[in-house]
């Protein structure tokens, strides 16, 4: 079930960045106290709405794949940016080519997407990319489940899907070890901007026309380096990036 600190809303949880998390729950029962009609409140990873239909709730099968996976509050408080994910994955379906996320971490949202499209019967390909642990020379955040064991537990995630290629290593780097030719949906979550652009060096070419590309932290002020260089990078090639309410950017290729 989804945490309801209010009967009018939905609230999957996790806010960043907030002095007081009492304060802010105090203030969403207020707004959900003076709405005219209770229906549509949403409340969760710093995204508040309301009067809005939330579709992606009657979504079964993503909501299955949310409730088995997403287990902790940052992966719960990503509905909605799961939701995009969802669509994304489904809408890349109509063209050429495999799936790639570089920066998949634990491996939460690939494994809710392949479960949505039924990703481990496709005659499709899913490429993760990340380095799995921390150390001090590397550039990106550490994460809390960062550990040498971290790649076996994803590799063991994804044991029931022999069409997934899991790499440890540096993007862009990494990507010299495994790529796909043609990419159909592609997920870009590194925290980073010089990463990130150094993969779109890479792959952008590859997605095929009518493929979609997510940046996950485009539009959040703490990766703002990532937008910047994003939009320049998107400029000089002719593409703009459609900043989500989620913090996600999108382009359809
Ligand atoms: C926010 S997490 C990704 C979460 C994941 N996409 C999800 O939705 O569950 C960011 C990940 O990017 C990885 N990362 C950052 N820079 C990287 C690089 N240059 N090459 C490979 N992985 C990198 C980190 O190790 C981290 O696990």
């Amino acid at each position: 079930m989804l945490f309801r600190s209010h009967p009018k809303a939905i609230i999957p949880h996790a806010f960043y960045g907030l002095k007081s998390h009492p304060a802010l729950m105090g203030a969403l029962d207020q707004l959900a106290d003076n709405m005219t009609v209770s229906r549509g409140f949403f409340a969760g990873d710093n995204l508040i709405t309301f009067n809005k239909s939330l579709g992606f709730l009657n979504d079964q099968a993503l909501m299955q794949a949310f409730q088995r996976h997403a287990t902790l509050p940052p992966e719960r408080g990503a509905l909605w940016r799961l939701a995009t994910l969802a669509w994304a994955a489904r809408t890349a379906l109509r063209v050429e080519g495999d799936f790639v996320e570089c920066g998949c971490y634990k491996g939460v949202s690939a494994r809710i997407i392949s479960e949505v499209v039924g990703f481990a019967d496709l005659p499709r390909h899913y490429y993760l990319y990340d380095l799995f642990q921390h150390d001090e020379t590397m550039p990106h955040h550490s994460m809390l489940e960062h550990s040498e064991t971290l790649v076996d537990q994803v590799r063991e995630r994804f044991a029931d899907m022999s069409n997934v290629t899991i790499t440890q290593g540096r993007v862009p780097d990494s990507l010299a070890q495994a790529k796909p030719d043609k990419i159909a949906f592609m997920h870009l979550d590194l925290n980073n901007a010089e990463a990130e652009v150094g993969a779109l060096e890479v792959l952008f070419d590859r997605i095929s026309p009518g493929g979609v590309l997510i940046l996950d932290d485009f539009g959040w002020t703490g990766y703002h380096a990532q937008q910047v260089a994003e939009v320049a990078w998107m400029a000089e090639r002719g593409y703009h990036i459609l900043e989500l309410p989620t913090g996600q950017g999108m382009v359809i290729k």
